[in-house]
């Protein structure tokens, strides 16, 4: 249980809220904006249907679905500096919620995209980078499937932890994979550094992560 607050303990807590909130919703807007940036003239003058229907839509699910993602290990990681701030069931109903919109807009973007090759050549691709997005999203599939449905699956805890652990596959294979195709990603200085620094911030997630297992296991 959280220790009673002074008044100024109190202010700023609200406070790191209320940062945390606004730099969450910037990171998330960017990409989105500059997106828009691309869309706007294309709707303007629509050159192709399969770009118009599939192309644009799929990479706005794969920019935002991305950042969420980043999310998720924030939430998960149980980040003492986090905790002081936000309770740990609050964070861990965040992780669940924003765990389904950015699964579901991940998957929604691999449907498009392979949809758009389809509809534009009447073909699918498989170079290595589309093999590198497809392969993550089959990790994703099984990260979410084991956390959703383990009671379902009778998926001993272990089993499911594990599985869901492919989540840490994910975000950096994806990013390599947005890094090799992505036309936000290729043609906007602001979306390539913040995925960077997206990416950096992971590795160092990461490493906490598996300074907290050692430590827990050293304590054990
Ligand atoms: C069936 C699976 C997938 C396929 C076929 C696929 C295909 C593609 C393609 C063709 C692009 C280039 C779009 C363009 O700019 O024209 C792309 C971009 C991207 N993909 Fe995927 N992808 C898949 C899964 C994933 C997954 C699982 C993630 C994240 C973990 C992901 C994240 C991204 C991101 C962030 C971009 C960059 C969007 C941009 O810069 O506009 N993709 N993907």
């Amino acid at each position: 249980m959280r220790k009673q607050q002074t008044a100024p303990q109190a202010s700023f807590r609200h406070g790191t809220a209320v940062v945390m909130y606004v730099v969450a919703v910037v990171l998330l807007a960017l990409p989105v904006y500059e997106w828009v940036l691309n869309a706007v003239p294309f709707y303007a003058d629509p050159y192709d249907l399969p770009t118009a229907l599939f192309n644009l839509p799929g990479r706005l699910f794969a920019l935002v679905g991305f950042v969420l993602m980043f999310y998720q290990f924030v939430l998960g990681i149980r980040l003492p500096a986090f905790e002081k701030v936000f309770k740990r069931a609050t964070n861990l109903r965040r992780h669940q919620t924003l765990g389904k919109i950015g699964f579901t807009l991940l998957l929604l973007h691999g449907v498009f995209m392979l949809s758009y090759d389809r509809a534009l050549t009447g073909e699918f691709f498989f170079d290595t980078y589309r093999i590198m997005g497809i392969t993550a999203l089959i990790l994703l599939i099984a990260a979410a499937m084991a956390a959703w449905h383990f009671k379902a699956l009778k998926l001993p805890r272990k089993v499911w932890k594990t599985l869901h652990l492919l989540a840490y596959i994910v975000f950096p294979v994806g990013f390599l994979h947005a890094r090799g195709l992505g036309t936000e990603l290729a043609t906007s200085r602001v979306v390539d550094v913040l995925f960077i620094t997206l990416f950096v911030l992971y590795c160092f997630l990461v490493a906490y992560r598996l300074y907290t297992v050692v430590r827990d296991q050293s304590r054990a």
